[in-house]
């Protein structure tokens, strides 16, 4: 009887156990210590780059133009010329610093035995008027606007002008007249109205018409240009 119990029990565990087996038991040939599967990880988007934008080219600043009491400054250089006039009340008169410049340039052509003076230097609009009008009866209109300056328009009125010499194309073949072409700069003048830029500046070429620009001059020369061509501005009248 004893014995028929001690069987009894044991065949209850095994069938116990047969139905409670654990997840090690159930996985047939996997040892209990084999790695868990990592889960694949889910790809981290890559974020889409933000396309390159095109460099805007670096736009040439066009010339800085301010009229101040109506007088036109451009980057800073007062301009009159057929495109930009000046009051027909703006009477400055020389400019003492230009006239300094002048008279230290005459004295270093003068120790090189040159001579140099002024034969024209500031000119009234009143005064202007009555020059252009002259040549205008003389030459037409077409002609005279080729080398003279209506009212208004002239360099000689910003006193920042001066003709050498003889006003004559004669200078530019002159001892006098070649010094200035090489040296002008040196003293903040530039030729304003080159043989080369007719077209530009709107006038003849004249060789003993220079301007006083102070500092800037040398860098004008250098590069070749007339001012206008320095500065990006036109000289045309508007009718
Ligand atoms: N001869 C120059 C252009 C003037 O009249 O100012
Ligand atoms: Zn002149």
């Amino acid at each position: 009887m004893r014995t028929a119990f001690v069987v009894l029990s044991v065949a209850c565990c095994a069938a116990l156990f047969a139905g409670c087996g654990t997840p090690a038991q159930s996985t047939a040939g996997q040892p209990s210590s084999a790695p868990v599967a990592t889960a694949t990880p889910t790809p981290t988007p890559t974020a889409t780059p933000a396309p390159t934008p095109t460099p805007e080219p670096t736009p040439t600043p066009g010339p800085q133009i301010e009229t101040i009491d109506g007088v036109t400054y451009v980057n800073g250089i007062l301009i009159a010329n057929k495109t930009y006039s000046l009051p027909s009340t703006y009477a400055p008169g020389v400019d003492p610093t230009a006239q300094a410049a002048f008279d230290e340039m005459a004295a270093d052509a003068a120790a090189q035995g040159l001579n140099l003076y002024i034969s024209s230097a500031f000119r009234s609009y009143e005064y202007q008027d009555g020059l252009y009008n002259r040549y205008v009866a003389q030459d037409g209109q077409e002609l005279a606007d080729t080398y003279s300056a209506r009212p208004g328009h002239s360099e000689h009125q910003t006193g920042l002008a001066f003709d050498l010499n003889t006003i004559d194309d004669s200078f530019a073949n002159t001892a006098e007249g070649q010094w200035v072409a090489e040296h002008a700069h040196e003293y903040g003048f530039i030729v304003r109205y080159p043989a080369d830029k007719v077209a530009i500046t709107g006038y003849q070429y004249e060789p003993w018409h220079i301007r006083y620009l102070g500092d800037e001059a040398a860098a004008v020369y250098e590069s070749g240009l007339c001012l206008e061509e320095y500065l990006g501005i036109t000289s045309e009248y508007a009718e």
